[in-house]
């Protein structure tokens, strides 16, 4: 009998997207700004309670835009966690920053506030966090810490929106946050994201640097009667397409969520007793903080098992897989210092760590092969 391959991600189409999209056509209003852009924007305050929401074409394009709001120069330094997504450090790389990694605790792979603490120097200009699978980091002492170096705190939460740090929603705890709506992500458009500013004091220059560095904004407000070149900026904006997607997504959240919430509790409970036989570990949520269901890792004892477990999984047609490699080892994280042996717990977890399928149509006999030949998988090679 052949078995069906199950992908490790497939993007869950809610049924509302090519309505949505026709509709778009139908206005004759394709680029940035249009009502479903707005429309996204709304109910993105709605959840994270931010100031201002700016729908960008990714993740990434948000954290270029933070770290031209946080004046980052030449110079500079920023502390953030190796073990990430290379757009955490190229944003602020690219305004001419010296990228310092910090270590991450081995319970959240969240930054951890003491290695963040010996990070920190005078030329320290931010942190950025990740709140890795939408698990908050300890936001109370690396607020603290912020305060203290005079650093603003940008939170990369691309894994994290529907999360909740002691009763907030992430992405409201930093001057500045992002989201990403690529393909992987909980509610996606393809590729999008958004920036989310929480210091109301930053509203203005954020819209004129994703305009280009004009004040288009301000002129469609009707507060200008014409727009000009005010100061850096760059094309920061989705196009009404993207937004219909998005907005069709975003209307179906509630249902989303709670398919991937079942997804993962079932991930949770059916693997629980085979890691602690095999010296395994399954991903670890503090009380005071809620997650998303975004990703369902695996820790398993060493690199051989886990690069085992991974062929191990595709011999039985299901991909899993890996990530961060981290950036304090990439060629260019060895350029700004990086050395083997500087971050102990990255370098064990990016070696041990493995993704199991998570999406919204996982079905439950599809889970059930998953977990089948995780439980099923010879320990000893
Ligand atoms: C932590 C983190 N930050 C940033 C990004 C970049 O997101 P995007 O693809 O929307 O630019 C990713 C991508 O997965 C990520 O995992």
């Amino acid at each position: 009998m052949t078995s069906t391959r199950i992908p490790f991600n497939r993007v869950g189409i809610t049924g509302g997207e090519l309505d949505l999209l026709a509709q778009a056509v139908a206005s004759g209003y394709l680029a940035g700004d249009g009502t479903m852009a707005r429309e996204c924007e709304r109910l993105l305050q709605a959840v994270t309670g931010s100031a201002r929401v700016l729908l960008t074409p990714s993740c990434t394009s948000a954290l270029e835009i933070a770290a031209t709001l946080a004046g980052i120069k030449p110079g500079d330094e920023v502390v953030l966690p190796s073990f990430t997504f290379v757009s955490t450090a190229n944003a602020f790389v690219l305004r001419g920053a010296r990228p310092v990694f910090a270590d991450v605790l081995p319970a959240t792979l969240g930054l951890d506030p003491a290695s963040v603490e010996a990070c920190v120097t005078p030329r320290t200009r931010a942190v950025a966090v990740v709140h890795y699978a939408g698990v908050a980091c300890e936001m109370d002492e690396l607020v603290e810490i912020c305060g203290g170096a005079e650093a603003h705190l940008i939170e990369d939460n691309a894994h994290g929106l529907f999360g909740t740090y002691r009763g907030r929603p992430l992405g409201s705890l930093g001057a500045l946050a992002t989201l990403s709506f690529h393909e992987t992500k909980n509610i996606s458009c393809g590729e999008g994201g958004a920036l989310l500013v929480n210091d109301a004091a930053l509203i203005e220059r954020a819209e004129i640097i994703r305009e280009k560095g004009t004040d288009r904004s301000k002129f469609f407000r009707g507060l200008v009667d014409k727009y000009t070149w005010v100061d850096i900026g760059s094309s920061h904006l989705p196009s009404e397409l993207q937004a219909a997607f998005l907005l069709a997504q975003l209307r179906a959240s509630t249902e989303i969520q709670a398919d991937r919430m079942r997804i993962w509790n079932r991930y949770r409970s059916a693997l629980a007793g085979w890691a602690r036989r095999v010296g395994a570990v399954l991903p670890t949520v503090p009380a005071d903080r809620q997650h998303p269901a975004h990703l369902f890792y695996v820790l398993m004892p060493d690199v051989d098992a886990r690069d085992r477990m991974i062929r191990w999984l595709g011999e039985h047609d299901i991909q899993s897989v890996f990530h961060y490699v981290p950036l304090h080892l990439s060629p260019m994280g060895q350029s700004f210092g990086g050395r083997p042996g500087m971050l102990p717990v990255t370098e064990s977890i990016s070696e041990r760590l493995l993704r199991l399928p998570l999406f919204r149509g996982l079905t439950d006999s599809e889970q059930d092969r998953v977990i089948d030949s995780v439980l099923a998988f010879p320990s000893a090679a």
